[in-house]
């Protein structure tokens, strides 16, 4: 089980540098960025790798500002919210 701790931190760092492209609550605002709800949950690889080095043209690479720690946590809140909107379903 991931920390609350770990999830917590990860959803500052969600809110102050992912949220504008990500959207609220991993809900992309639909301008072009990948939809975090459908990311698969049991690749924390390619998680790093895409947020360290950046994708194509749009995803900006985050080396230079985020630690390993914080991209642990931030897939910790990512996988953490999937979760919880699953649950709200029926
Ligand atoms: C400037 C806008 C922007 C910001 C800021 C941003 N992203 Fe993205 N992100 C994108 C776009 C656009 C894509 C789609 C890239 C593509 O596949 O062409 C993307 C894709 C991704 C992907 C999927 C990559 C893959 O493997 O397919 C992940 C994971 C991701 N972003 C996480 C994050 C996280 C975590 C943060 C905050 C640290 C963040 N992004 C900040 C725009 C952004």
């Amino acid at each position: 089980m991931p920390d609350p701790a770990q999830i917590e931190l990860g959803g500052q760092l969600y809110f102050q540098m992912c949220r504008q492209c990500h959207g609220p609550e991993l809900q992309s605002s639909g301008a072009g960025s990948f939809d975090l709800r459908q990311f698969p949950p049991d690749d924390p690889q390619r998680f790093r790798e895409s947020v360290m080095h950046g994708k194509n043209d749009g995803m900006p690479a985050h080396d230079d500002i985020l630690t390993n720690e914080d991209v642990d946590a931030l897939f910790a809140y990512v996988v953490a919210t999937q979760q919880a909107r699953q649950a709200r379903k029926p």
